[in-house]
Order: structure tokens, then sequence, then C-alpha cells
């Protein structure tokens, strides 16, 4: 996080931005240039870290980081959206606001169903959000709850519920763990590059279990973690369990970013499987501060994430307003075994199909047949979702050319001396507002049988890449003119075989 420049007490100028933004906010505007037709984003302002994610009756809840104020980072309050398939959703009024000098910094929510906490009662149990208290001085573990299925919260009145006296204490993520039957939270010590992990039987009382690092990546801060087991595909029985730490600085990509640890969780404490190099969840420059929604539906096994598509190196630079920030894609979480071991996958969740619209499919063409065949039927635009295989053969680059116009393009592809897949934006578009923004963002990748997989949704100002089946994920913005909107196949230094291309134009998710 950036720190605030000085207090904000502005109360003429926050009640004459409140009156602007509510008038914004009723018009839900989304057809500004850049801005995501079907992503998250909220009507007006900033956003960053997405928070408080449960699915509750019928309901996926997404708060994220927000100012209620402004365009830029401040008053950091919950802000509140609302979804039934995770595809559509639904602005609800700011859940959290700062109070009293103490600012709403990031967290989790969990549906409290037996009333452990007794926020609620037995037959309306309450949804709880645990929320890190922000002062200057001093950050603390706080709760809030509602009984109205999310609609209206009020403060727990014995707040905090866990202060260790620290500056840097943040971002707490907690889950029911049912072997125990007590509730979990794991919570970074940002500058001490750690975690530390809390149990508690009614959300109030916490006692310290645990503690995991530093390891991994630590040249940067750690902030929002996130703790789950997954099966392991492939396996009858055998789980293991992730720790997410996010980290800022020293990321893959430069800046902010998720790393991922393998292991197990003895119900007190961490321990990683090795302490290899840092694994990164995504090699884009654009995903920060991923957290799962704590719950699901019941019968469905997924474990679903997504983050800020966003990086504290530039995040207050983009071009964008009245709105700065957006998440992306939610993604579902899959342990597979690759030739380097255990790994964590990723594919964008199936729900996300609903928006697709005309398609064009070809298969077993060259790259020039594709071409051709892409031209022909006007396939391109600025909303795509493209799936492609290709056989490498002769080639030694090659991939989809998106966003293309008059000298701007954003190149996804595969280079095969370095075997590694890439987003390359330095020519995507807007570029000049921060000097790191122009950069070629690449993963390192095997391609089994000399087959590369492609999978890409591209919105108006972003590039998601899933390669190879969810092994390797690129998440990056762009902001092209919103005429390239050309789309391409190119190949290098040989040639490269298309076993089958899919490119289907999306809906977008707001109603205008
Ligand atoms: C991560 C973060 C969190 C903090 C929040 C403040 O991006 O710095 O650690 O709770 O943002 O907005």
């Amino acid at each position: 996080m950036r720190r605030p420049r000085g207090r904000l007490i502005l109360p003429i100028a926050s009640l004459c931005g409140f009156l602007l933004v509510s008038s914004a906010w009723q018009t839900q505007d989304y057809s500004q240039p850049h801005r995501p037709q079907f992503h998250f984003s909220p009507p007006v302002n900033w956003i960053n870290d997405p928070n408080g994610m449960v699915y509750y009756q019928g309901e996926f809840h997404l708060f994220y980081q927000y100012n209620p104020f402004g365009n830029g980072w401040g008053h950091m309050s919950w802000g509140h959206a609302i979804s039934r398939d995770l595809v559509h959703w639904e602005n609800l009024p700011v859940a959290l606001r700062d109070e009293d000098g103490i600012m709403i910094f990031s967290g989790s929510a969990v549906a409290d169903t037996d009333n452990s906490s007794e926020l609620g009662t037995k037959s309306a149990p309450p949804l709880v959000a645990v929320y890190t208290g922000h002062t200057a001085d001093r950050q603390t573990q706080n709760l809030a709850f509602s009984t109205d299925r999310g609609r209206t919260w009020r403060k727990y009145s014995g707040n905090p519920v866990l202060d260790r006296q620290q500056k840097d204490f943040r971002d707490p993520k907690v889950f029911w763990h049912e072997p125990t039957r007590r509730w979990i939270m794991v919570v970074a010590l940002p500058v001490a590059r750690k975690v530390a992990f809390y149990s508690s039987s009614n959300l109030i009382d916490w006692a310290q279990t645990g503690d995991y690092g530093p390891a991994g990546a630590t040249e940067g801060i750690w902030e929002c973690p996130d703790l789950f087991e997954l099966p392991v595909e492939g396996t009858a029985a055998d789980k293991k369990w992730v720790l997410i730490v996010n980290v800022n600085p020293g990321a893959v990509a430069g800046g902010s970013g998720t790393q991922y640890f393998i292991g197990a969780f003895d119900d007190k404490t961490f321990r990683a499987d090795s302490s290899p190099s840092p694994r990164w969840a995504d090699y884009g420059s654009d995903f920060y501060a991923g957290v799962s929604w704590s719950s699901m539906p019941s019968g469905d096994p997924r474990r679903v994430w997504l983050a800020w598509m966003s990086n504290w190196r530039y995040a207050d630079k983009v071009p964008t307003s009245p709105w700065k920030g957006a998440m992306t894609l939610p993604r579902a979480l899959a342990l597979r075994n690759t030739e380097a071991g255990l790994s964590l996958f990723q594919t964008p969740i199936a729900e996300l199909r609903i928006l697709r619209g005309e398609l064009l499919q070809a298969g077993d063409i060259t790259i020039t047949a594709a071409n051709r065949l892409l031209e022909q039927a006007r396939m391109n635009g600025d909303l795509l979702e493209i799936e492609a295989e290709f056989d490498i053969d002769s080639a030694q680059d090659f991939g989809i050319n998106v966003r293309v116009g008059e000298n701007q393009k954003t190149r996804v592809g595969y280079n095969v001396a370095r075997k590694a897949v890439y987003v390359d934006r330095r020519s995507s578009g807007r570029l000049a507002f921060d000097r790191s923004f122009p950069a070629v963002h690449s993963a390192p990748m095997a391609a089994p049988k000399s087959r590369v997989k492609l999978h890409i949704f591209v919105d108006r100002s972003s590039v998601e890449l899933f390669a190879n089946h969810g092994e390797r994920v690129i998440t990056d913005l762009i902001f092209p003119d919103r005429t390239s909107a050309g789309l391409n196949l190119y190949e290098e230094g040989g040639r490269a075989h298309v076993r089958y291309l899919r490119v289907w134009k999306l809906n977008p998710i707001w109603k205008q």
C-alpha cells in the first residue's frame, strides 16, 4: 500500500465530492474509454484489494478497498457488490466506512451459521467481517456483522478483537476449520515477512497458534495472506495446503504480486514441503491481493479467487476516470503434477461461458490461413475470448496479436528458445504514465509434445492469458485506443501450425 500523504480532513470538499459521486453512482455509467466490460469495477472512484469474499444464501459477496470520496487511495472503506453467478455484479452501498480516524483495511468475511459469535441469533445467524482497523501508528483486527444478508453492517462494540500493539499487522483471512471445529485466522506481519496463525471458537477471542516466514520472496512486505486445502488432481485422496502471500515490491513482473507455498497445516501452523525459490501465481504485472471466497454453494467443491488487477507501482497513474481499479476474472484453483513438481493451476471459471457470443472456429490450418479466416469473418474486437493450440514445428516464436491498430498491438505468445509464454505490452497503447509500464512479462513453461495452448481474455483495458490449461497465467493491463480492435496470429523464425482456433466475441456484463 501507499501511505496516505497526510490525513484528509476536507468536510466541505468531501461533501461536494460525495454529492457528485452519489449522482455518478446512480447513473452507473460503464461506457467510458478503457472501462472493463466483463470485469468488476466500481461505478466511480478508487479501489484496491478484494475483501470479505463469502457466499451466502444464493449470493457471492465481493467487498473491496474503496475510497468513497475520490479517485485516489484514501478514506479506506469497504465497497460492496454481489453476484449470483460470479459473472454479473450488482453494486450495493458502501458497507463499512472509515470513522473516528480508523480506516477499514483489508480482511475477510464468514457466514457464522451456528452463531458462535453471538452477534446474531440461531435463527438469524450473522455474516461476520474481520477487517484491519488502521491508524497511523497501530493496526488491529476488528469485527463487523450483518444479520440482513450483508445489506447493513454494524461494527462490533468490543473492537478490536486482536491487538499486538504493532504498526504493521493486517489483512486477516478467516475460515472455518472442520477438523478442530474452530475458526482459523491467517494474518500478515508485513515488515517481518511473516504470517501468523490464530484460532478461535467464537471469532472474538483469538489465541496465536504459530507463524510462518520469512521464506520465498522476501524483498517486499508481506500482505493479504490466504490459506486453504486443495486436492492433488490425479490422486485418490491426496490433499495439500496452499499458503498465499502477496508481496510488494519484488514480485516476478516488478512491483506487487502473488506468491504461494505448498505444504501442510497441522491445525496450528504451516510447513512448506520444500523451501524453493519463490513460486508465483501469476507472472503478469497486474494481479495483486489475490484471495479466495471463504465459502461456496453446498456441493460446489471449487476454490475460486480473484485479485485486484493493478500494481502498486502505477495504480494511481493509470489513465482511467471516474474510477480507478478493477478485479481480475474469477479463477478456479487446482494442484497438478508437472515436470517441475506440484504446481498451482488456475482456470477461468466455467460460468464465464455465458458471455460468449459469435464464434469463429477453425482447425488444422496454417497461421496464414487462420489470419485469412479471421479477416474474412471480421473476427476482431475489444471483448474477446480466444482459445488456440499450436504445434511448434519450426517456429522460434509465435502467438496472437490482440488489440491491433495503427502502431498498437499486444503480443501474447510463446518463445521457443526461452521456453516461455509471454505478454508483450510495449506497444499496447498508452504507456507514458509510468516508466515501468511498457514491458514484456514472461513465464517459464515447458511444451510437452511440442504443443502450446493459449487461452486469452481480452477486455477494454486488460489481457489475461491462461497457458497450457492454467499452468501459467499472465494478467496485464493495457490501454489501447478504442479503434485498436484487430486480431491476428504470428510466427517468426519458422512455421507454427494451428491445431485449433476458437474466437468468441464476448458480451458485456453491465446494462447500459
Ligand atoms: C494491499 C494493502 C493491504 C491493506 C490495504 C490498504 O494492497 O496494502 O495490506 O490492508 O492494501 O488499502
